[in-house]
């Protein structure tokens, strides 16, 4: 079977990515004891041992804590850095990486110590690495709109350094209408909108992120199989849908990755993606999703190459990058 390796070697782009999420145990424990911050685990594989998740609050709970650690613009800059190497090795071309300023911010880390840290590791890898990568705010959900608000504000001294804002953390009881508003100004200022839904939630999530707040593209989506109507409304606007087959199986959206409908949504026409979602929680990066899935359900070569392909195509990257991919 060559699938793996074509997998492995062909040029991608990668859509869903949470900075946070790539904190390696190793680095953490090594930004902890350079900053003088306690963590509530006495080792790396105590930690690693505690990465047993049961659904998305279990994971949250434990992602924002390691977060703690965080604290200096060189920490941040590190950690997208060490990203963007692994990003390399897998042949990612392109990264649209999410970050969450709120978690920071809450402790009393400035927003442009977040900022600037993330985007001197983009500006770095453009020269070193080559790969493009910019960055997408992410709203947390379970906070309110005036937070958001707030967020938005210390954010925009900052502006020339994001292209989008999305929406992540808790989704039941959390749903899109909660920040229209929020949207609403952020589109009126230019930036690419995205926001998580159908990942635990119902389709009516993925229905009120396109309608109320007019994203382009969707994060997880995969409950939108429930909803056939959804489904024709996805196809025909080409809605790109960001799928993370490992985080889906880690939070027991899926039982197992065999049950996955990864393949249903691209063989139904969709514009689906693969990708990593926090891969230093959920224990692989972008090819080892694109692998594991593979052996799970049997993909074939011209499914890599619809994948490959309609990542670069639903990527933010400049017009140029992408017309050489799609
Ligand atoms: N869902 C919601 N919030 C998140 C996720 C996710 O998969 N990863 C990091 N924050
Ligand atoms: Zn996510």
């Amino acid at each position: 079977d060559r699938l793996p390796e074509l997998l492995r070697r062909m040029p991608k782009a990668e859509l869903h990515i949470h900075i946070e999420g790539s904190l390696e145990p190793e680095l953490m424990f090594a930004m902890a004891a350079r900053n003088g911050v306690k963590l509530p685990y006495a080792s790396v594989d105590e930690l690693r041992r505690a990465y047993a998740f049961s659904n998305l609050q279990s994971f949250l709970d434990i992602y924002y804590a390691g977060a703690s650690v965080l604290l200096h613009e060189q920490d941040f800059f590190d950690m997208a850095w060490a990203y963007l190497q692994r990003a390399r090795a897998d042949n990612v071309l392109r990264a649209d990486i999410f970050f969450d300023p709120q978690t920071h911010t809450a402790r009393g880390v400035a927003m442009g110590t977040v900022v600037n840290g993330l985007y001197r590791a983009c500006r770095q890898a453009r020269t070193e690495l080559g790969v493009d990568a910019e960055l997408i705010l992410c709203f947390l959900r379970h906070l309110s709109e005036a937070e958001a608000f707030d967020t938005l504000e210390q954010a925009l001294p900052h502006r020339d350094k994001f292209i989008g804002v999305g929406l992540d953390s808790s989704e039941v009881g959390h749903p899109p209408e909660k920040f229209a508003r929020v949207y609403a100004k952020c589109r009126e200022l230019g930036l690419h909108l995205v926001a998580h839904a159908g990942e635990e939630g119902p389709p009516a999530y993925v229905w009120t992120a396109l309608d109320l707040l007019k994203v382009e593209r969707i994060d997880h989506g995969v409950q939108s199989s429930k909803d056939p109507a959804l489904m024709e409304r996805l196809k025909q606007d080409r809605i790109a849908l960001t799928v993370c087959p490992l985080s889906n199986l880690k939070l027991c959206v899926f039982p197992k990755l065999a049950d996955h409908n990864l393949k249903q949504l691209l063989e139904a026409g969709l514009a689906v993606t693969v990708n990593s979602d926090d891969p230093a929680y959920f224990g692989g990066y972008i090819n080892d999703n694109f692998v594991q899935l593979h052996e799970a359900v049997g993909l074939t070569a011209q499914h890599a190459y619809q994948l490959a392909r309609n990542s670069f195509e639903a990527s933010f990257a400049p017009p140029e990058l992408k017309q050489r991919y799609v």
